[in-house]
């Protein structure tokens, strides 16, 4: 059978795994597929300044991505560069050249990817993405494959390696958020600016892609309530297990009686749960379906190797697909058959939740705060107090019964301005068991 040629756009992280793997692997991906797969071209802005192995000898090298996406002999053009700008341009150019597309990136699909599925779908090529949520897990193929039968009813995650490094981390040392966040940064496991990692905004694309393909609704990712972790201290890790909790940055779609409701957030989880085992930088999508029950997805989030596999297993799919004659070609956003998401309001949810205070310790305080609390309907749960050095800045927890985001959110509102407060009140929601 006539071998497959692919050009790859963006030769950093996931651009460079892609390549050392497509090397490494070349003979053994020939005897699986039955033909081998060349890479025909290459791009990046600095090709003649940075070395980058595994470029085969005659593939063209251009900081052009336009000769990519034009060169004749590229049947799949792989989109590596990330960002919404350049990679949608990049993407336009391969349908326009009737060039199939692999791409990793989150940001673009969680944005346009129904709209770039459907035009793909139009010029008769095929598109895979498996790369751009939860690297290594191959958590599209689970859901657009291996549970489609069923009808899901809900999802958690933790799809932010990053977040979860900075959180587990501070849990096993007690060390401050600030301090476990520049380590990281030193380490190169968190950018300089780490604002998509810690406040969400990278797990919530992920949550809106996944959500989209779970559930059959467009959803868009501004709507999706998004809270980071900055405010998390190593003692509400303490108070967390002392209620036989964990914390993680958890990122959730239910399907209720009003709809789906959607959100990334630090939550308190059961420390005997699944999720709360996922530790360091890994990844995990708990799934539940009407029918088939849970089932448990666990793997590294990102990495050269780790998303590099995903990579050239969407790689091989879609040059199996070209070859085969039978592509794929039904978009996995299924919302134009099964309907538009109408975002359900966050405040709607109903929990039990873990508020945390730092005082400047008087006499009537928690009297005061349960004042408040019972102004709302909201049913005290009990306090804790763990031991505490000084009374000028002295932490406490209350949880609470069951009760709306909304209430919480009024009463922490009311909260706030009481005197003696050294900051806001911090309120969690504590998840049912996964
Ligand atoms: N990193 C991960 O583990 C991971 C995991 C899952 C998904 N992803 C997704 O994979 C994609 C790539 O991420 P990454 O971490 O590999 O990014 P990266 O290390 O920053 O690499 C980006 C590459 O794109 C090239 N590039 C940028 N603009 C370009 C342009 N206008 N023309 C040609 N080349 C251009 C860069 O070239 P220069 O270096 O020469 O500037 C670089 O080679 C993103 O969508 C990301 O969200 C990443």
């Amino acid at each position: 059978m006539k071998d497959v040629h692919v050009g790859v756009i963006g030769l950093g992280n996931v651009g460079s795994g892609t390549l050392a793997i497509l090397a490494a692997n070349a003979d053994q991906i020939a005897l699986k597929l039955g033909f081998r797969l060349h890479v025909a071209a290459v791009c990046s802005r600095s090709i003649n300044t940075k070395p980058i192995p595994g470029i085969p000898d005659g593939a063209l090298r251009t900081h052009d991505w336009r000769e990519v996406v034009a060169h004749p002999q590229v049947d799949i053009v792989v989109e590596l560069v990330g960002g919404t700008t350049v990679a949608a341009e990049i993407i336009a150019g391969a349908i326009a050249n009737g060039k199939s597309i692999v791409t990793a990136n989150k940001e673009l699909m969680a944005l346009q990817g129904a709209e770039i599925w459907d035009r793909a779908i139009r010029a008769n090529i095929n598109l895979a993405m498996e790369a751009s949520v939860a690297g290594g897990i191959p958590i599209h193929a689970v859901l657009r494959e291996g549970i489609s039968g069923d009808r899901i009813v809900a999802l958690a995650g933790i799809l932010n390696g990053t977040s979860n490094y900075i959180l587990t981390e501070m849990e096993r040392r007690g060390e401050s958020f600030d301090k476990v966040l520049a380590e990281a940064q030193s380490l190169g496991y968190a950018e300089a600016d780490p604002s998509a990692d810690v406040d969400g905004y990278d797990a919530r694309s992920k949550l809106a892609l996944l959500s989209a393909l779970a559930f059959g609704e467009r959803i868009t990712p501004s709507d999706i309530f998004v809270e980071g972790i900055r405010r998390i201290t190593a003692q509400d890790f303490d108070y967390a297990h002392q209620l036989g909790h964990t914390i993680r940055l958890v990122c959730s779609a239910r399907q209720t009686e009003r709809g789906l409701i959607l959100s990334v957030r630090p939550a308190l989880i059961p420390q005997s749960t699944i999720l709360a085992g996922v530790k360091g930088a890994y990844n995990a999508v708990w799934v539940k379906g009407q029918f088939g029950a849970d089932t448990f997805y666990y793997g590294r989030g990102a990495g050269p190797n780790p998303t590099g596999v995903a990579v050239v297993s969407d790689l091989m799919r879609v040059a199996r697909e070209i070859r085969g004659g039978s592509p794929d070609r039904v978009s996995p956003f299924a919302h134009e058959r099964l309907g538009e998401y109408q975002p359900v309001s966050i405040t709607l949810q109903y929990r039990p939740y873990y508020l945390r205070f730092r005082v400047d310790d008087r006499p009537g305080i928690i009297a005061e705060l349960a004042g408040i609390l019972a102004s709302k309907q909201i049913g005290l749960e009990a306090v804790l107090q763990l031991p505490c050095d000084t009374k000028h800045d002295l932490p406490f927890v209350i949880t609470v019964e069951p009760t709306s985001e909304l209430a919480i959110r009024e009463a922490v509102e009311k909260m706030s301005r009481l005197s003696f407060l050294k900051e806001p009140p911090l309120a969690l929601p504590m998840e049912p068991p996964l």
